[in-house]
């Protein structure tokens, strides 16, 4: 039985969640962005408020509405996310990243719009590294955190976010079939990964469903840690 709506379990704890795609800019008009939805993000943090935790949401570019009885804090681009994220993290007891964070940023953003020369036909844009905010806070973490992390993949679904889980230092990573329909979706499949268990595959159920069990699992981590 779902254990979050028979009391406010999570009264006194306080979680971050980041949902939503990253932006980056080009120029002043345009940018580069992603299919995420933030669908999933939002649906957890809707789950963690109903158990009682004072919820913060960092939030970049999504096309569902936001939800009530949260802290909400806008941040569009990687480097905004993590800074917001930082800031909260030390007085947190979770953070769970539902973001797709961009990889790359364009090295140099135009303070004007970019204009087409009459006879060119091509361009090209020199990208560089983000900041990877789960791995940062990965490695700051306190032993009483947990970090939830996801992990999109097309291919080599358990390899690969066998390899993230270890690599970020996250205590879970939920991890997602990205080449079927998943991006503004109302459902999802999964499976769960953690250090001591063996991976957890879940049927596809709706993402309310999905953020409802990921918030149990981080009931009862909290709970065997007694943190
Ligand atoms: N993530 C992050 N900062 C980034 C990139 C990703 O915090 N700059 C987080 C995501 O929010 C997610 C996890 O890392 O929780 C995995 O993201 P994913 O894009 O699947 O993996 P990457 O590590 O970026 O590897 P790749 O995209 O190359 O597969
Ligand atoms: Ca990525």
């Amino acid at each position: 039985e779902n254990q979050i709506h028979q009391d406010r379990p999570l009264k006194g704890k306080k979680i971050i969640i980041s949902a939503g795609g990253t932006i980056e800019s080009i120029d002043p008009v345009r940018f580069i962005g992603n299919r995420s939805s933030g669908k999933m993000g939002i649906a957890i943090a809707e789950a963690a408020r109903d158990a009682g935790a004072e919820v913060t949401l960092v939030y970049g570019n999504v096309s569902v509405a936001l939800p009530e009885g949260i802290n909400l804090i806008k941040a569009e681009s990687a480097q905004v996310m993590y800074e917001a994220i930082k800031k909260q993290f030390a007085s947190s007891d979770a953070l769970i990243m539902a973001a797709a964070v961009a990889d790359w940023r364009a090295e140099k953003v135009a303070n004007k719009k970019m204009k087409k020369q009459p006879d060119q036909q091509k361009l090209q844009l020199e990208l560089v590294r983000n900041i990877d905010i789960l791995q940062t806070i990965g490695q700051i973490k306190r032993a009483d955190q947990l970090l939830i992390g996801f992990a999109a993949e097309t291919n080599d679904l358990l390899e690969n976010a066998q390899a993230k889980l270890a690599k970020k230092g996250a205590d879970y990573i939920v991890a997602n079939d990205v080449s079927q329909d998943v991006f503004g979706a109302d459902q999802d499949q999964v499976v769960i990964l953690s250090k001591n268990k063996k991976p957890e595959f879940w049927p596809r159920m709706t993402k309310q469903e999905v953020a409802n069990k990921i918030i149990d699992e981080l009931l009862e981590s909290l709970k065997d840690d007694k943190k």
